[in-house]
């Protein structure tokens, strides 16, 4: 039997188990896939311990995403500019890193709303650690352009001088995209700005909106922040952070197995843990 994971402290309520063990089970793979829960300073140790374990790929979550990075053997390419591991994967003795957030994301908004990318102008808010996996992901999309705001701009202007891939980009201020919200096809948030408990903030405001637009959040507590609340008043296309969960773990699982899963089972298997 193989055996998988995920690291991360807190751990207790990842839905993650429960979303691989239905689709090993569902592949036929006799394999097995628990929660770690691993402090700071033992990171280094439990990594060394998967290896000695065998443990055959496992996912890595708050806080370690990028602290692990010194303490595996090899990074995936878009890990590195990142800067952040969610899934490592054992070959043959050797751990390799790997990022599926970004792509997680990508892959479920335009899955799930069944949309294309190119050409469309885009505005990503915040410019954190999850901001840093979607924008570099996004790049690669032939969006028309992809635009970052931010309460600190000076962070979205250093996210947008780090991209490899030419996209058109400028950085504004949380005040300035409210103005400019009109122009925008595709608003995504990526901060924590919504999150349980503070349910009733928002990250900016709606006025300017135009109908049709498509607004997704990367929460998921709440399923329906705020901020998708007021966008599905104003007549926008919404979609909650359960998607780019969902998706993460599916390529993750296509990185251990080669099969991609039915996302759509494991998102009505998250939801239902959820509610
Ligand atoms: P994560 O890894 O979840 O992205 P992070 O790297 O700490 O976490 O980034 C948090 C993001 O949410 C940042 O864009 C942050 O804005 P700043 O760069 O100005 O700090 C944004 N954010 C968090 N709390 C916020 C708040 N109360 N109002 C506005 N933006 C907030």
């Amino acid at each position: 039997r193989k055996l998988f994971g995920v690291i991360g402290c807190p751990i207790h309520h990842s839905m993650s188990p429960l979303m691989h063990n239905d689709a090993f089970k569902r592949a036929g793979i006799d394999a097995y896939y628990h929660a770690f829960h691993v402090e700071k300073e033992h990171l280094k140790d439990a990594v060394q311990g998967m290896k000695a374990l065998g443990i055959a790929g496992f996912n890595v979550t708050i806080p370690h995403k990028t602290a692990i990075i010194p303490f595996l053997d090899e990074i995936d390419e878009m890990a590195l500019q990142i800067g952040a591991v969610n899934t490592v994967v054992n070959e043959n003795g050797r751990l390799i890193g790997y990022n599926t957030d970004g792509e997680g994301f990508v892959r479920a908004l335009c899955e799930e709303l069944n949309i294309k990318l190119e050409g469309k102008h885009i505005l990503l808010i915040g410019a954190g650690g999850a901001a840093r996996g979607i924008y570099f992901s996004l790049a690669r999309s032939k969006a028309a352009c992809i635009d970052l705001c931010n309460r600190t701009v000076s962070k979205a202007e250093e996210l947008i001088h780090e991209r490899t891939i030419p996209v058109l980009s400028r950085a504004y201020s949380i005040h300035e995209a409210q103005q400019l919200l009109g122009n925008y096809d595709i608003i995504i948030n990526t901060t924590s700005v919504g999150m349980y408990p503070n349910v009733e903030e928002m990250p900016l405001s709606l006025d300017n909106l135009r109908k049709g637009t498509v607004v997704s959040d990367i929460i998921y507590n709440p399923l329906e922040t705020m901020l998708l609340k007021e966008a599905k008043r104003c007549g926008a296309i919404t979609q909650n952070g359960v998607g780019m969960f969902v998706y993460q773990g599916a390529l993750a699982f296509e990185k251990w197995t080669g099969i991609f899963p039915d996302t759509a089972r494991m998102k009505q298997m998250v939801i239902q843990q959820l509610g």
